[in-house]
């Protein structure tokens, strides 16, 4: 015990501590002291213990940076047996090519500093595979402060590293779709300050990327009126995680870098990082989409307007027409049928019976014709419509009807029938007409009710037949002439401010329904 051995060659042989511990234990007479040397080998068996089995590698090497202790965990990662590292590797054995030429500046370094902290190298395993670790090393010196040996501590970092490739592929990936968005894309931190302006946004707003990256949003791209707003919201949201434009879609205006303002398609979503909550919002300039939806908007109403008046024109017509059957045709027809009266009485006892004959049939051709002049007159525009009502009209062309078709139709009338406006019957009348004419060409039966119903308030007309229905949702209209029908009862009942519904499924039969509010009749 007179001479400690040297610190070195106690690296080297690991068993000298235990060698010393041991003769001092024999040596020593005094048992407290005995006691306290025990103490110390129990000592030296956890440290070198904890040595060890650290979670991380730990390696001292000399002045040339051969290893001269390792622990066991360091072993393990590297698959070496200690005999065949300790005092006959150098550190750069264990080392990729390219770690080698770093290490030996870093040695050098060392040795003047005493200190390096967080150095990456690659190490490499006996079956000569790489893995990366993150070296500490502190240089220890000798009495004549000559450096003596290195201590490093080791941490494998191939999950971290292999974390972070993840994380910046996944960054590229994120920037690549920013980057090739069609939408802007705008990015902003929880002061309003804008941290992302992708391409498309450059070139909807006519700014660039670096000009307007670190500025306030609003001052940027909202408009001045809406300024106030922006800022109310974000400062409700960090306060209260409530937004009222967050994750949904709105339209709001926005202004370019020249000052002009246009309509944009906005969705917010807020991002919770670990100190702060971002923005991002997705833009979409709408001008054309605005455009083309006024200019869409524009032209139903204009088709809805035009296929009205047609509508009306019709009723106009039909009306004329009527007039001049009536007084023209129907006139004269009843003056013939006179005359020809006329004639049967004053000329039967001269007349050869075949010109008796004659004259009989032509006095039944002439009845005839007006029997026909009067259905057409009733289809066109019923007097009646205009004399007695609805009800009526609709009973007498119900009669009409049912003598043509075959299709009998039942006309009730529920409630206290009050007359309507002379357009409104009419318009009732053509839509029953209308969907009558369905019943018998489609519905496949044989009977029909009509019902003309006065609530309070309104007056509801319905059309039923049990018949084969049809589903309402395909019944458009596909060929030049087909499908006019139901389409011009909705625009019939539109004109009129009416609501129309049509009710149907195959085989369940058809109900067509009206309601007229008497403040639109
Ligand atoms: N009462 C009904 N029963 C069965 N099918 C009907 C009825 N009314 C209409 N349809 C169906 O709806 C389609 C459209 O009717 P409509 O618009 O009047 O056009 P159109 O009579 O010119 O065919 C008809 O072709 C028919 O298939
Ligand atoms: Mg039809």
């Amino acid at each position: 015990m007179n001479e400690a051995p040297r610190f070195d060659s106690r690296l080297r042989k690991r068993a000298s501590l235990d060698a010393c511990l041991a003769a001092a234990t024999t040596f020593a007479e005094n048992t407290e002291l005995k006691a306290l040397i025990l103490d110390a080998r129990q000592m030296a068996d956890e440290l070198r213990d904890l040595f060890d089995n650290a979670p991380c590698g730990y390696h001292s090497l000399d002045a040339a940076g051969f290893i001269v202790r390792i622990n066991d965990t360091e072993l393990g990662w590297l698959g070496y047996a200690r005999e065949e590292v300790v005092g006959t590797m150098r550190m750069t054995d264990l080392m990729s090519p390219q770690s080698r030429g770093l290490f030996a500046a870093k040695f050098a370094l060392l040795k003047q500093q005493g200190r390096l902290n967080d150095l990456e190298y690659d190490m490499r395993r006996k079956d000569g595979t790489l893995f990366p670790v993150l070296v500490n090393v502190l240089a220890v010196y000798d009495a004549a402060g000559r450096f003596a040996h290195s201590r490093a501590s080791v941490v494998d970092i191939t999950s971290r590293k292999q974390a972070e490739a993840e994380l910046k592929e996944s960054e590229l990936r994120g920037t690549a779709i920013v980057r090739a968005a069609l939408d802007c894309i705008i990015t902003i931190d929880s002061h309003g300050t804008i941290i992302e302006f992708n391409p498309a946004a450059e070139k909807t707003f006519g700014y660039l990327r670096e000009h307007v990256i670190g500025r306030d949003v609003a001052a940027t791209i909202i408009p001045p009126a809406m300024r106030g707003d922006h800022h109310r919201g974000l400062k409700r949201y960090l306060a209260t995680g409530e937004g009222s434009y967050l994750g949904r879609r709105v339209e709001v205006t926005a202004i370019r870098s020249d000052g002009s303002e246009f309509p944009v398609e906005l969705t917010i979503t807020p991002v919770k990082l670990r100190d702060q909550t971002i923005f991002t919002a997705y833009l979409r300039d709408i001008t054309r989409q605005k455009w083309a939806e006024q200019e869409l908007r524009r032209f139903t109403d204009e088709m809805q307007a035009v296929s009205r008046r047609l509508v009306e024109m019709q009723e106009i017509e039909r009306r004329a027409l009527a007039n001049e059957l009536h007084d023209l045709v129907g006139q004269k027809l009843t003056a013939l049928g006179i005359n020809l009266n006329v004639v049967q009485l004053e000329s039967a006892a001269s007349m050869t019976t075949r010109s008796a004959e004659r004259l009989q049939e032509s006095l039944n051709l002439v009845s005839d014709t007006v029997e026909s002049i009067r259905d057409v007159m009733i289809a066109l525009r019923p007097a009646v419509l205009d004399d007695y009502g609805l009800a009526p009209a609709l009973r007498s062309y119900a009669a009409q009807f049912a003598k043509h078709t075959g299709v009998a139709v039942a006309v009730i009338e529920d409630g206290t029938a009050r007359r309507l406006q002379a357009n409104a019957e009419a318009t009732l009348f053509r839509i029953a007409q209308e969907a009558l004419t369905n019943v018998a060409r489609y519905a496949r039966v044989e009977r029909a009710t009509v019902t003309m119903r006065t609530l309070p308030g309104s007056t509801r007309l319905t059309i039923v037949d049990d018949g084969c229905g049809f589903d309402p949702s395909t019944a458009h209209r596909t060929a030049r002439d087909h499908g006019w029908g139901l389409m011009i009862m909705k625009e019939r009942a539109a004109a009129l401010g009416a609501e129309l519904i049509v009710e149907s499924a195959p085989g369940r039969g058809t109900r067509i329904a009206v309601t007229l509010k008497d403040d639109a009749a």
